[in-house]
């Protein structure tokens, strides 16, 4: 048998004791007994015996079965049940639970259950609720009210895990762990209570050193902030006036390790008592950000992603969002997630099965856009498909929320099409597991830029998961695949490299990028490029900072833009309609660059857009905020003079992606729209699922999906 850890240690691809070769993110899997081997993609649902009467355990796991599904979650919000008093344990019922699912050939992964604590253990150990950043300690009754530092809190999720873990070590049909539940999630993100306030002032001594690199780095001789003892330090609670920003960048950084430490603690147990399973955290990716993703998951064995297209439409644009906008914000969630162990497949935890709704519902979900959803997850690298989940609540918060049996467990209105898709997807078999995403382009995705700019926006409205979402969504129609990077990592292989409002860069990020241009890269980059240090510190020097010389411009003056109607008016070389300025201007001197837009208005005749010849390659700095169609034109502008090109002829709306094994390559054509729409093929190909061919184009119907392989 191999277990993970000799996985790990043999490298890339070994041949497992079934003749079956597993790649290296697969190897936490028991890969005897994993359906993983047998069908290829992991495909399940996220199943809750905790809430279901024992009786109809048995007909749920055959009905799950009969499905076509080979995996469930269960259990990580089952403390109080398994757990009822401290100290007493009950896995009796769980046990029964994972005994049918089994004997029904269903494989389950089990969840620490430390995202919902039960009502004994908050009444008993008050300090273990989050204190949040307006300084409210947060209540019980919902979930994820729990400081990630507090110790009791810390002991007794450790505590439940383990006899969890003691308990199913051996037991067949386990073959994995999810250590708790969206460390990012609920509103309230951070804690800020006494135990962080301590637990901040050992991370700061150990990241530091010394109470001088402190004081110098966070510039505490501004407003009497000098620190003379590390208890001294304060958390950026309100005080009357705004907080220290290095202070706070860092602040947020240590509730990132909060978290990720947190996980850690569970996962050091699970190693110990349980080698043979795969160990894994949900999480939600870009463009939500109050955890270090890379942190969390270093060590675990393969990053999931929990995909709701649902919460895009509730929380966006209150649900009038346009259905194939959506999805470019849904795919920036799974680049972000595929991107987290550098393009390792992931796996998706929770897919949206029907129907989206805690206290009301998102819009319908159309015939064929739940097929449309998890095919578009797979498209962007997942290894295996969770529904969430099988049943629908009929008591607690998320009785709205639906499942693929309805509340009288009739099938759900997307049963059908979902037994359809998970046929589908098996039938792509093993290269489906292992395929890997091909991107032709990197989005830098840097929580300092992002973290430091919330913490001061500049101009009240600009935010950077706001840039983000709009330059992705303007690259991404172009469909040469975008990986999520920082600015530190291996930039060599993209064509292109954008950064929207790089805010922070570091002396190696600069470093890279100017290497990267250098060797011929094309960067892409705007306003508030360069401004601060790591410590959140402005630069000493004139704008843009370290990349000055890369850039071959400074910033005359950057200019907040309010009431003032600022124009930008293009050259030849990205002729087109005057853009509107909307957030900022960063008003350009040419150095060694080009001039390719200019200001009208107030600032007219100011460098607004610019191109710099770097060695081989090419820097451009936008230095307007552009309205997002003229955002839009210039990004796909800039993408073809990189010289990356889709050899798909897709229509807005439609997207392809491209996963590669070995010899064999997949394109997955998506029709996020309700028209139907003609793509233009770079020759034969032929449908994976069906076996049609296809040449030169292939027509698909609203919200329907194609995987066709080349000829
Ligand atoms: C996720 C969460 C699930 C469930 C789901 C639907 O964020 O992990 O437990 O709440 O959303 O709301
Ligand atoms: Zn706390």
């Amino acid at each position: 048998m191999i277990t993970r850890r000799r996985f790990l240690a043999n490298g890339a691809v070994v041949a497992t004791g079934a003749g079956v070769k597993l790649p290296v993110w697969a190897t936490g899997i028991n890969v005897a007994r994993s359906a993983a081997v047998e069908h290829g993609l992991l495909l399940g649902v996220d199943y809750y015996p905790d809430q279901t009467p024992e009786s109809l355990w048995p007909e749920d796991a055959r009905l799950i079965a009969e499905a076509g599904l080979t995996n469930v979650r269960v259990a990580e919000f089952a403390w109080s049940l398994m757990e009822p008093s401290e100290g007493k344990f009950d896995f009796a019922w769980l046990a029964r639970s994972v005994e049918i699912l089994h004997k029904h050939g269903i494989e389950v992964i089990l969840g620490t259950p430390s995202a919902a604590p039960p009502p004994w253990l908050s009444e008993k150990y008050p300090e273990i609720l989050l204190v949040n950043s307006q300084g409210m300690t947060v209540q019980p009754g919902g979930r994820r009210f729990t400081c990630p530092t507090n110790k009791v809190y810390r002991k007794l999720s450790l505590a439940i895990a383990t006899e969890m873990a003691k308990t199913f070590a051996d037991t067949p049909g386990v073959i994995g762990w999810q250590i708790d539940n969206e460390f990012t999630l609920q509103q309230w993100g951070r804690c800020y209570c006494k135990y962080c306030r301590a637990g901040f002032q050992d991370w700061t001594k150990r990241k530091y050193g010394a109470l001088d690199a402190v004081n110098q780095k966070w510039g505490t001789a501004f407003w009497s902030q000098v620190y003379t003892e590390w208890k001294q330090i304060p958390v950026p609670l309100p005080s009357n006036g705004d907080p220290n920003p290095g202070l706070a960048l860092d602040y947020d950084r240590y509730q990132s390790y909060a978290n990720s430490s947190f996980a850690e603690e569970q996962l050091a147990m699970l190693r110990k008592i349980c080698p043979r399973h795969f160990v894994t955290t949900n999480n939600v990716g870009a463009p939500l950000d109050t955890i270090d993703l890379r942190e969390l998951f270093r060590n675990l064995d393969f990053v999931c992603h929990d995909n709701y297209p649902g919460f895009v439409q509730i929380f966006f644009e209150g649900g009038k969002m346009p259905p194939e906008q959506v999805a470019t914000v849904v795919a920036l969630g799974h680049d972000s997630m595929r991107s987290v162990k550098d393009g390792k497949p992931f796996l998706i935890m929770e897919e949206q099965s029907g129907k989206a709704g805690q206290s009301f519902f998102g819009p319908q979900p159309h015939p064929g856009q739940l097929r449309l959803w998890a095919f578009q997850a797979v498209a962007h690298g997942a290894m295996g498909v969770n529904y969430f989940r099988w049943d629908t609540a009929k008591f607690g918060a998320e009785e709205y929320w639906h499942g693929l049996l309805n509340h009288d467990r009739s099938k759900s209105p997307g049963f059908d099409e979902i037994v359809r898709t998970v046929k589908e997807l098996k039938s792509l078999g093993k290269a489906g597991l292992e395929s890997r995403y091909v991107a032709e382009t990197a989005f830098s995705f840097d929580l300092d830029s992002d973290w430091a700019l919330s913490i001061q926006p500049g101009n009240r409205k600009l935010s950077y998961a706001a840039q983000l979402m709009v330059w992705y969504g303007s690259v991404a129609s172009a469909n040469v695949g975008t990986d999520l990077i920082r600015l530190d990592g291996d930039l060599s292989k993209y064509k292109a490299v954008f950064a929207p409002v790089q805010y922070v860069v570091s002396a190696k990020q600069a470093e890279n990028v100017r290497n990267y241009v250098r060797n011929g890269g094309v960067f892409v980059t705007n306003f508030r490029l360069g401004v601060k240090d790591e410590s959140s510190q402005i630069v000493d020097m004139p704008l843009p900072g370290l990349l000055g010389d890369v850039m071959g411009v400074t910033v005359k003056d950057y200019v907040p833009i309010y009431n003032e109607k600022i124009g930008v008016q293009f050259g030849t070389e990205l002729a087109g309609q005057d853009a509107e300025c909307a957030l900022w201007a960063d008003l350009l001197t040419p150095q060694t660059a080009t001039v390719l837009a200019k200001y009208t208005g107030a600032y007219e005749g100011a460098a607004a857009i610019t191109v710099n010849a770097f060695g081989k390659g090419k820097a451009v700095y936008i230095g307007a905020d552009l309205d997002a169609k003229s955002l839009a034109r210039v990004l796909q502008a800039l993408l073809a003079m990189s010289g990356s090109k889709s050899a798909f002829g897709a229509p807005t709306g439609v997207e392809v992606t491209r996963r590669q094994a070995g010899e064999k390559e997949w394109a997955f054509v998506l029709n996020h729209g309700a028209e139907a729409q003609k793509v233009m093929l770079p020759g034969k190909f032929k449908s994976a699922l069906s076996g049609d061919a296809f040449d030169g184009s292939v027509t698909l119907r609203g919200f329907d999906a194609v995987i066709l392989e080349r000829q």
